[in-house]
């Protein structure tokens, strides 16, 4: 089984060891409930790294919702299960205090990329993102780190964040995983009841219905209202977002003039579920 370790001074010495050896370091920062999409990450950090990191910590800074967080699966032991396969170097599974410490008054904060979309939503979500992650690179040191296109606005936030703060990581954005039915994968999917589980693909149906349209043309404002009610009548209870971006920079879009993003929160059987495909 992969070395877990909960605590900075230990993942310190032990990666100061890998960067004298002159090695190239790879983050996996996750909430943990792996799943496939979370081990696409593992994958690819492998492939182009020496050491990789997988980080496994549920942020109470980024829940706006004190059920949600109390509701997010924690699942420590199979999470290790799942990534000892990978061969990954460590498992940092840091100790509240090693993020949070006594007294901490800190926040690091994007503005713009963060203000629509899911920030909209959700106050402070990005806060926390951001503040755990900047945290995390710099407790790793890690030269890579890997995200998900499936949090979009994340990934564009992150990129953001270590930009603009010089952090010395490359962000590597990779491909959203999803079932056979279209359902990205999410850690949030084991929430879901039987019945919403059935239904849930056809929020990313709607979505590749509205992206054949926009690529031929259509305005999101046209084709929004059919698209909601198409997805509430399948059994999501309220569609919070659907939006056309731009795939870089996030401003919003009337029509797909350029390389675009569309991207939807929807809520089915309790549980919000977050979508977005390339348009053009
Ligand atoms: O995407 C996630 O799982 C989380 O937002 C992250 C990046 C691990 C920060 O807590």
């Amino acid at each position: 089984m992969t070395d877990i370790l909960r605590r900075k001074a230990a993942l310190r010495e032990r990666v100061s060891g890998w960067k004298r050896a002159g090695e190239v370091v790879g983050v996996v920062p996750t909430m943990g409930a792996l799943h496939a999409g979370h081990l696409s990450l593992v994958e690819a950090a492998k492939a182009a790294c020496d050491r990789v990191i997988v980080t496994i910590f549920v942020n109470p800074r980024q829940f706006n919702n004190a059920s949600d967080l109390e509701n997010y699966p924690r699942t420590e032991e199979q999470d290790a299960e799942k990534l000892a396969p990978f061969g990954v170097d460590v498992i940092y599974v840091p100790d509240p205090d090693q993020i949070y410490p006594e007294g901490f008054a800190t926040t690091v904060s994007v503005a713009g990329l963060t203000e629509g979309l899911c920030g909209a939503h959700r106050p402070g979500h990005f806060d926390g993102v951001t503040t755990v992650v900047s945290k995390l690179f710099l407790q790793t040191g890690a030269d890579r780190a890997y995200f998900g296109e499936k949090d979009y606005q994340q990934l564009q936030v992150v990129t953001r964040m270590a930009t603009d703060l010089d952090i010395p990581v490359e962000v590597i954005g990779c491909p959203t995983v999803r079932e056979a039915d279209g359902l990205a994968l999410s850690s949030r999917n084991l929430l879901l009841p039987p019945e919403a589980r059935a239904a849930a693909p056809a929020l990313n149906r709607a979505m590749r219905g509205m992206a054949d349209k926009l690529m031929a043309g259509a305005e999101i404002a046209t084709l929004r209202p059919l698209a909601k009610a198409e997805i509430v009548a399948a059994g999501f209870d309220e569609v919070e977002y659907l939006e056309l971006r731009a795939a870089e920079g996030l401003a919003p879009l009337p029509k797909a003039e350029r390389p675009a993003r569309l991207l939807a929160a929807a809520w089915i059987g309790g549980v919000r579920l977050i979508d977005n495909i390339p348009v053009g």
